[in-house]
């Protein structure tokens, strides 16, 4: 049986939108937990376009499962990873122009760089995990790495509009999984996945975790609307 683990940045985008303290990513977090989540992600960004390094730090002192922090193997984020010691760290290629993240990590390309920074995460107790393509040859250098586990890129899977693009991409994360579950890594998946498109992941038991964060947030606001509304009603009405 697979986990959620819940992203919880664009509570925060929605916060940033007003420039206030309003809605906290760190109350919808706990509010997740009790919902059953089993872990909860952030991507501190380096532009810190949507969580701010206060919600990392009190992150750090009130999720009671795994604080997972997405970020860019860069020195400024490593370090605060290290000072902050979320449980895991979940590297991602970072472009500032991106809406979101867009593609997985070049482990090939950079294996050296990624190496060094899991080594340095690895050493202070913190799980790596990496972000790719589900590539057989990114898994092998994830492995080659020290990477501990790796989150299947499930992006293009999400973006495919006809059924055989669909299948396509969807063989392409089922056969990464096992590639990975061979090699002993332990297999997460995420991004783009939502209400319908996750349930055809039944048929994949590598994948013990899935990272999942926009569609959740995009349901709170639209099962939330009606009581919202009822409740402000009920305020007015005095009037
Ligand atoms: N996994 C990674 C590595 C991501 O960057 C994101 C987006 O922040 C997610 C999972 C969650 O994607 P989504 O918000 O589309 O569910």
């Amino acid at each position: 049986m697979a986990i959620l683990s819940v992203n919880v940045d664009h509570v925060a985008t929605i916060r940033e939108a007003r420039g206030i303290d309003e809605p906290d990513p760190v109350l919808a977090a706990g509010i997740a937990e009790l919902a059953g989540a089993e872990g909860i992600i952030c991507h501190l960004r380096e532009d810190r376009r949507h969580i701010q390094d206060r919600d990392l730090s009190l992150l750090r002192k009130t999720v009671k499962t795994i604080l997972n922090l997405e970020m860019a193997a860069v020195k400024e984020l490593v370090d605060i990873a290290l000072t902050v010691k979320p449980d895991m760290v979940t590297l991602v290629p970072e472009k500032r122009e991106e809406l979101t993240t867009e593609g997985g990590l070049d482990v090939i390309r950079n294996k050296e760089e990624y190496e060094r920074v899991t080594g340095t995460l690895k050493e202070a107790g913190i799980s790596v995990s990496f972000f790719i393509d589900p590539n057989h040859d990114q898994i092998q250098e994830s492995f080659n790495a020290g990477a501990d586990i790796i989150e299947i890129h499930t992006g293009h899977y999400s973006d495919a509009k006809s059924e055989p693009e669909i299948l396509k991409e969807f063989e392409k994360i089922s056969q990464a999984a096992k590639v990975a579950k061979k090699l002993k890594l332990r297999v997460h998946a995420g991004h783009g996945l939502n209400y319908v498109n996750v349930k055809r992941f039944s048929s994949i038991p590598e994948i013990e975790e899935y990272s999942i964060g926009h569609s959740i947030i995009a349901r709170a606001v639209m099962v939330g609307m009606d009581q919202a509304t009822r409740e402000m009603i009920r305020l007015v009405s005095p009037f």
